[in-house]
């Protein structure tokens, strides 16, 4: 089946987070929003379907996980990451924000220190300071057009109360899509200091060509035996007002205790809708997968033409995956805090300022580029004015 990812479906008056409640976040409501990490696009058809007959059978009650579930989401990981998990190594969450916050108060004290590399997703920070933890601030370093690790600044960083490292890979905002190789040092460090890692991997399924995701328990089995990884079908296919997420823990230990926290919390329930969406997906989402791709692919080579010719002041980093662009804005000629301003006040353009991300000065912006085409183009027209006004 062919998708038309260049549909605009208004997305007004459904309660979108990102097109409904942009006054709440930016002051007003006259922006164009690409902020929220979610995509203008309908999910693949399958997944449609599954909901459908889900809301036409009329009953919502309390749901359990099918064998064919597991099945459908087990296969998804071998057949495109080569990693065979059990059903037995599932925990499931309404998000990964949730099971973060909770890995944290099963895994951490007050005052246990937890690395970030930054700048990230900056929901981590709250997961961390939620919990009375401290953030242990790991940069990342920007060299040759590309972010990379600092495992020489973190061995130095990691104290004897330093108990994980959130990893978020793919990178949320930067994109980098880890090798291998980079995801085994950073392994045998952790390894060395004992260090539990919590593999953030929601943004594994969108990798632009020339990147290959490595789902980092895979790599080896003393990196699987520490590592808990936080995966879900709602990012790749557009699912996250579902709230479901798979969280794979094969360590038996890890597993009970992290399990012992969420039953605590009485958080243990399924939503009727998330579980067939994800099934579905999982299990004829692959084509529109491939097509959703190709089309973030070109909306990429798009923003990166037109930036290049028009507004060569921005530096747009390539990412390697996700459907977000870190666009380096410091030297359009606007200082802070009235760059910030302009953005949304004059660009009208509902982008994220990266300090919150932990960038370490201000003039970083991430841009969603999951919309269909004519969006971007009327982002970067509004984004193009702004620098050359200047
Ligand atoms: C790296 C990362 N982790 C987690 C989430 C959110 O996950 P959830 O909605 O399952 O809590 C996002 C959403 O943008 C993300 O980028």
């Amino acid at each position: 089946m062919h998708y038309d990812f260049d549909a605009v479906v208004d997305r007004h008056n459904t309660n979108s987070a990102k097109w409904d409640f942009c006054d709440k976040f930016f002051g007003t409501k006259d922006v164009l929003p690409l902020w929220v990490a979610d995509m203008d696009f309908r999910s693949p058809q399958p997944v449609i379907d599954a909901v459908r007959r889900v809301a036409e059978h009329g009953i919502f009650g309390y749901t359990g996980i099918p064998q064919s579930y597991y099945e459908a989401a087990i296969d998804w990981m071998k057949r495109r990451y080569d990693w065979e998990i059990q059903k037995d190594w599932f925990v499931f969450t309404p998000g990964v924000v949730t099971a973060i916050n909770m890995l944290i108060r099963t895994f951490a004290q007050p005052g246990d220190g937890i690395v970030l590399q930054t700048p990230v997703y900056y929901p981590f920070f709250s997961c961390v300071n939620n919990n009375d933890c401290r953030v242990i601030d790991n940069p990342l370093r920007f060299e040759n057009g590309q972010y990379v690790m600092d495992l020489d600044d973190l061995e130095k960083k990691i104290d004897e109360r330093t108990k994980m490292i959130i990893l978020c890979s793919p990178h949320n905002p930067v994109g980098r899509v880890w090798t291998r190789d980079e995801l085994t040092k950073l392994g045998v460090l952790c390894l060395r200091k004992n260090l539990l890692i919590i593999a953030d991997e929601i943004h594994e399924d969108i990798v632009y060509p020339g990147s290959n995701h490595t789902a980092f328990a895979s790599i080896a089995p003393e990196f699987a035996d520490r590592t808990i990884t936080c995966t879900s079908a709602s990012k790749t296919f557009n699912l996250a007002g579902l709230h479901t997420s798979n969280i794979i823990i094969s360590n038996q230990d890890l597993r009970e205790r992290f399990q012992k926290t969420l039953t605590r919390c009485a958080v243990h329930s399924a939503d009727p809708f998330g579980i067939a969406a994800a099934e579905a997906a999982f299990r004829y989402g692959e084509d529109w997968l491939r097509q959703l791709i190709a089309y973030l692919q070109g909306n990429l080579s798009f923003m990166t033409s037109r930036i290049e010719k028009r507004m060569p002041q921005v530096d747009l980093i390539q990412p390697q995956g996700t459907y977000l662009a870190w666009l380096d804005c410091r030297h359009i000629g606007i200082t802070q805090p009235e760059l910030k301003d302009s953005m949304i006040y004059k660009a009208k353009l509902g982008i994220e300022e990266g300090m919150p991300f932990g960038a370490k000065e201000p003039g970083y912006f991430r841009l969603n580029f999951a919309c269909p085409r004519a969006t971007l183009q009327e982002a970067l027209e509004r984004l193009e004015k702004l620098v050359i006004s200047r």
